[in-house]
């Protein structure tokens, strides 16, 4: 009997879902892969977890883990904790793991990484070697300690090549296979487009602005977050906003009593955090994005939509330099003028990276066939 490549894949938080879907659905092609979904529990609320499994066709989880949230520390030692008894028992059980697969940088892909990297196992990372070169950012960290420790990278754009070429990594480990994340989006945007969601905010298509604020640079400092408020109230007053307001974002905004300033703005629409299709449907609609979101300036890219992006840096430095996305910081004036350009139509237009075209997870899944047909 010919033995099928054991392959532990890893999700955690919110925007491993997207990445994870397409590569499962391939895996699930080839009768020599046998992929085991492992969800860490580091998002546990419904409408950051489940509702992706249940729109993304995403099969339940083999193994849930629960872990919750906690400090950087404790959330991740917590996981690299329990990843490791896993992968330990399954090898008792004489049903070992050949290979692990981890997606994007939140702290679920770094600790897994560390628990399967030191028992031998081999770990493939997809979005390997973006990199914003800001170590205040959690994340950097995050893919840092991942690719320095994986024998499998599988950058998404050329930049992620170069950057891992620069850091040393051999050839023969760096596949560039696309992005992930833009082939659940384009398999899901025409559905996505029939949810109700405009009809429900009394939006009209190419009309309104989207909003997204939620990391720790810009929401956890009393000042950063006033000051952003400020321009968003500002630029309600020429276009509509809908912002979907992630928890740690909502927590912030009642810590510093700023939830009256946003009810206030009658332009701006507040919602809980949106599933996949109710948040595709208002992104691929609208005029223009705004957002500290590191896969919404990919997904504006790809839809051709303008994003303001509210950081200083980004590790994803194609979707300036080719697609449609501005760094503007926190810079309200940079952000005034741009929008304004949005307005007035003469925004730049972007171009789709190559390999953003709907089949990354096919590839993804070729090179793992041949690890397969290695395994006899
Ligand atoms: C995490 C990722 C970030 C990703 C984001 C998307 C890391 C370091 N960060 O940040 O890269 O862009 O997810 O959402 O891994 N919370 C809930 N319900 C949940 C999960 C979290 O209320 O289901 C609350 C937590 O209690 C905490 C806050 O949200 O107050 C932050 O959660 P956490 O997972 O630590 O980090 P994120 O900011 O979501």
């Amino acid at each position: 009997m010919t033995t099928k490549l054991r392959i532990a894949c890893i999700v955690g938080a919110r925007p491993n879902f997207m990445k994870i879907a397409p590569i499962l659905r391939a895996f699930e092609e080839h009768d020599c892969l046998d992929p085991v979904l492992i969800h860490t529990g580091q998002h546990y609320d419904s409408n950051l977890s489940d509702i992706f499994f249940e729109e993304l066709g995403i099969k339940r989880p083999e193994i849930s883990l629960g872990i919750g949230s906690g400090s950087h520390g404790k959330q991740t030692a917590e996981i690299l904790i329990a990843i490791e008894n896993v992968l330990v028992e399954a090898s008792e059980n004489g049903t070992p793991f050949h290979r692990m697969i981890v997606v994007g940088d939140v702290n679920s892909t770094m600790a897994a990484t560390i628990a399967a990297a030191k028992l031998l196992i081999p770990v493939a990372h997809v979005e390997a070697g973006l990199r914003s070169f800001d170590l205040t950012m959690p994340e950097e960290i995050n893919r840092m300690l991942t690719d320095s420790i994986c024998d499998m990278l599988l950058p998404s754009e050329p930049d992620g090549v170069k950057n891992l070429q620069h850091e040393g990594h051999d050839d023969s480990k760096i596949h560039l296979v696309g992005n992930v994340m833009i082939d659940t989006l384009l398999s899901q945007v025409e559905r996505a487009k029939q949810s109700s969601i405009l009809q429900d905010l009394s939006l009209e298509p190419g009309k309104y602005g989207v909003v997204t604020l939620h990391r720790p640079a810009n929401v956890d400092d009393e000042k950063v977050l006033g000051e952003l408020l400020k321009v968003l109230v500002e630029i309600s007053a020429n276009l509509p906003l809908v912002f979907p307001i992630h928890p740690r974002t909502k927590s912030r905004l009642e810590a510093f009593g700023y939830l009256d300033l946003l009810d206030s703005a009658s332009n701006i629409t507040c919602l809980g955090p949106a599933g996949y299709n109710d948040f595709l449907c208002l992104t691929s609609q609208a005029k223009v994005i705004v957002t500290d979101s590191g896969g919404l300036q990919e997904e504006s890219t790809a839809l051709g939509v303008p994003c303001l992006t509210m950081r200083p840096n980004t590790e994803r430095p194609i979707t300036v330099t080719l697609g449609t996305s501005t760094l503007v910081g926190s810079d309200s004036e940079k952000l005034k003028l741009h929008l304004t350009e949005v307005i007035n139509g003469t925004y730049k237009t972007g171009e789709c990276p190559a390999l953003w075209d709907g089949h990354a997870a096919e590839r993804i899944a070729e090179i793992f066939v041949s690890e397969a047909a290695r395994l006899e």
